[in-house]
């Protein structure tokens, strides 16, 4: 397991490293894919990628003429193989940063030491509470009063990579997970975009776990 806190551990990004093009891996619905599509960003995306041939978000990447691939993790006897697989597709197209947008499979250190500080996720918490799944159902019954989105590097270990970007969402007293999702999910489809923005356009580094931008937001 790799430590990301260690001292030391310095990654420089800017608009001199090339991330373009972009690529996007969903899982499902892909209304975060269609909030990257819509922001228009500078950066094209060149490829979609599902582990689901069923994604609806799939739609959204056809509507927009890029191009769709179904990647199955059920072909692959271990999660290594689906991750070398994942890493051919996306260096074949020349990718340089992957957005992860309700994409569900854990990417192995073979993903992430391949993909480092290039791949983004975005999470329905503020991270570090409430990792992994149901995380908007996992506020409500922890009772906590803010909840709200992380955009973070990602790494082997689940929802823990760096913190890119976070913004805060009250919790309502008669909010169930369906309603406090819904609007974590509004803020998500902002944040995510001005997030992946904010990366390939300004310049920024990594000090241990600490993502800190040239300028501030
Ligand atoms: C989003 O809420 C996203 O934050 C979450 O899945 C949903 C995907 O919706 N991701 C995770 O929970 C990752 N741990 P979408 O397919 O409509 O973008």
């Amino acid at each position: 397991m790799r430590d990301e806190s260690t001292p030391g551990t310095e990654v420089a990004g800017s608009v001199e490293k090339r991330y373009d093009p972009l690529a996007v891996l969903i899982s499902g619905r892909g209304s975060n894919l269609k909030a990257l599509i819509d922001a228009r960003l500078t950066t094209p995306i060149s490829v979609v990628i599902s582990n689901r041939a069923d994604a609806a978000g799939l739609e959204h990447a056809r509507a927009a003429g890029i191009e769709t691939l179904v990647l199955s993790h059920r072909d692959h006897a271990s999660r290594d193989a689906y991750d070398r697989v994942l890493v051919d597709a996306l260096r074949a197209r020349g990718v340089g940063l992957v957005c992860l947008a309700g994409f569900m499979r854990l990417l192995g250190p073979t993903f992430c030491d391949a993909f480092r500080m290039a791949t983004v996720n975005i999470h329905p918490s503020l991270l570090p509470a409430f990792p992994g799944v149901d995380a908007q159902a996992q506020a409500v019954v922890h009772g906590v009063k803010v909840a709200g989105a992380t955009v973070h590097f990602v790494t082997p270990d689940l929802d823990a990579g760096p913190i890119i970007s976070q913004r805060a969402v009250a919790v309502e007293d008669d909010d169930t997970p369906e309603t406090l999702a819904a609007r974590i999910l509004a803020v998500e489809h902002a944040l995510y975009p001005d997030t992946v923005r904010r990366l390939l356009t300004e310049s920024w580094t990594v000090h241990g776990r600490r993502v800190v931008f040239a300028r501030p937001a």
